[in-house]
């Protein structure tokens, strides 16, 4: 019976049906597992369940007996693993597309809404006890920008990107977008494609990223081309936080060269860069887009049953190498 890793705790009934066609070694406990300590551990494996919190770099693969087959990432994003030693060792690797489409979808309105209606602030405002220390003011208190028929520009019109369009257009906004290519009239669906981002960029009331985190996208916002935004717009992340450069944000933030932006990405996360806590117009979450019990259960079952077809030398659902 093939032995597998679950690196972190996963939905329950994801659990119980990995257990009955293997030898399993979940972590009930839900203890980061180091590095280090999973180097040491990883070669009784004939399999792993990862999640986007484990670091499998370069020096993780090196050290593999050979025993390692495959490891199924519970998550779209695999950017935590090292994906060019993945390959050089001819260990599969599988991820979980689709199925949190709509959770970092709903996490992107959410996000929307929060940076351009001043949830945070107003939260917290009343969370402090403060409100009743307020003037009520019909011109300036908690004053926001409406979102509806505002112009949404998404940065990766994937699966993500194009349902995140299609909730915003429920407030009437309008959609454009930029992305490698531009796509069928179908998926598009009446969106204005731009082949080229920094002539998109004037045009946004709102910019989402849906890309994923490759050399291409670092830092796809910086200094350069958040100096192309207007300064009513909002920056909205809900892909992975290298796509931004951080002082360059919090700059165009602290000064007031945008209006806000709406974050649940970081670059090294949970460290963030602590500036960003700090400034009244950045709505900030911790990395939280696909958090919901059906999204999470739907990832780990496909994780698992990614594991199963490797296994029963069946075609893999969704693989990455
Ligand atoms: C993903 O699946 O990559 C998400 O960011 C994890 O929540």
């Amino acid at each position: 019976m093939p032995k597998i890793l679950v690196s972190r705790k996963i939905s329950d009934l994801a659990e119980e049906k990995l257990k009955k066609e293997f030898d399993v070694t979940l972590n009930l406990k839900d203890q980061p597992i180091p590095e280090s300590e999973l180097i040491k551990i990883i070669n009784k494996y004939d399999g792993m369940i990862s999640t986007g919190f484990d670091k499998i770099s370069e020096n993780f693969f090196n050290n593999l007996n050979g025993k390692l087959k495959i490891i199924a990432q519970v998550g779209v994003g695999y950017d935590n693993i090292f994906i060019k030693a993945a390959e050089q060792k001819k260990i599969k690797v599988t991820n979980t597309p689709n199925v949190l489409n709509e959770a970092v979808a709903e996490t992107t309105i959410l996000l929307i809404l929060a940076a351009s209606r001043r949830v945070g602030e107003a939260y917290n405002l009343v969370r402090s006890d403060n409100w009743k220390n307020q003037k009520p003011d019909l011109t300036e208190f908690m004053i926001g920008n409406s979102v509806t028929g505002k112009t949404l520009g998404i940065i990766g019109m994937g699966r993500i990107g194009r349902i995140a369009a299609k909730s915003a257009k429920a407030f009437g906004m309008k959609i454009i977008y930029y992305n490698r290519n531009k796509l069928s009239d179908d998926l598009e669906d009446g969106a204005k494609y731009y082949s080229d981002l920094n002539s998109m960029l004037p045009e946004c009331d709102f910019v989402s990223i849906h890309t994923p985190a490759t050399p291409d996208t670092k830092h796809i916002l910086n200094a350069s081309t958040i100096s192309l935004l207007n300064k009513n717009a909002v920056v909205i992340n809900t892909s992975r936080g290298s796509t931004i450069d951080d002082d360059a944000l919090i700059d165009a933030l602290e000064n007031k060269k945008i209006y806000a932006a709406g974050l649940d990405v970081f670059n090294n996360e949970p460290n963030l860069d602590n500036r960003y806590t700090k400034l009244d117009n950045c709505f900030v979450l911790p990395h939280i887009g696909s958090a919901t019990h059906e999204t999470r259960l739907a990832m780990s079952m496909m994780a698992v049953d990614n594991i199963y077809c490797f296994f029963n030398n069946k075609p893999l659902i969704s693989e990455v190498i």
